[in-house]
């Protein structure tokens, strides 16, 4: 079964509700035929707002975190259920800012992921070494302990219906891109450690995306090897003029 590629925004802390829905409806005619899925992750006060302009149209609308509990005494934490009942389809989980910056662990991730799947949201899991760790040659260490323990106790048909997003963090708004033969070794690895540990078939079927710095200027390099399967895009999705350029990077 081939594996359709999904290009996904992720605004971050950028854009009020008017400027999501202004974005989103000039989005839509954009990239009605585009053979890709696109995916927008957007802040939780355009929720609601993004997913009724994007209603009916191929723009899927998304969050960008989530708490790991049902409901309870969280102050300023979101829920699941309540992405799901602002419209939110899927939600990124274990982005490299909110591992660094808000000390997420690869073990609170694993319980937002469960939460996720349990709403029936589609995680989009974000790994990646930093540059360190990079220099340290430990990157497949870093994406295999990554992998696992965000990973551990999720069932094969439950991963199929997953988004791995591999996201060098060195390479995250920083302007430095993988190159394509690099990010490609990277995600076979992740690909391979999949396969591994949850059977070739899930392997074959999961989306693994690559994150940082793309552009329209190397997203089609990038999407010509055979793992990437899409990218995740922060900096470049602001701008619909860039965003619309990634979408329809095989039509240029
Ligand atoms: P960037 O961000 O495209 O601005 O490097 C990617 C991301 O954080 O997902």
């Amino acid at each position: 079964m081939a594996r359709v590629p999904v290009i996904a925004g992720n605004w971050k802390m950028y854009k009020t509700i008017g400027d999501s829905v202004d974005f989103i409806k000039k989005l839509i005619p954009l990239v009605e035929t585009s053979q890709p899925k696109v995916y927008l992750a957007v802040p939780f006060t355009a929720l609601k707002a993004a997913a009724d302009a994007a209603k009916g149209s191929k723009v899927v609308i998304g969050a960008q975190n989530m708490n790991d509990a049902t409901e309870g005494a969280f102050t300023g934490e979101i829920a699941g259920k309540m992405l799901v009942d602002a419209g939110a389809q899927f939600v990124i989980l274990g982005h490299s800012e909110r591992r660094q910056l808000f000390k997420e662990t690869n073990e609170i991730i694993n319980k937002k992921i469960k939460r996720a799947l349990s709403v029936k949201l589609q995680p989009i899991l974000c790994v990646g070494e930093t540059l360190q760790e990079r220099e340290n040659g430990k990157m497949e260490e870093v994406l295999q302990e990554q992998l696992s323990k965000s990973l551990d106790g999720i069932l094969s048909a439950q991963l199929t219906t997953m988004i791995i997003a591999y996201e060098p963090v060195w390479a995250i708004g920083t302007g430095k891109t993988s190159t394509p033969e690099d990010a490609q070794a990277m995600h076979h690895f992740c690909r391979e450690f999949i396969a591994k540990t949850w059977g070739k078939e899930t392997a074959d079927q999961i989306i693994i995306q690559y994150g940082g710095s793309v552009k329209p200027e190397n997203v089609k390099s990038l999407m010509e090897q055979p793992d990437i399967d899409g990218v995740l895009v922060g900096g470049a999705s602001l701008s619909l003029e860039s965003f619309v350029k990634i979408v329809n990077y095989s039509s240029d």
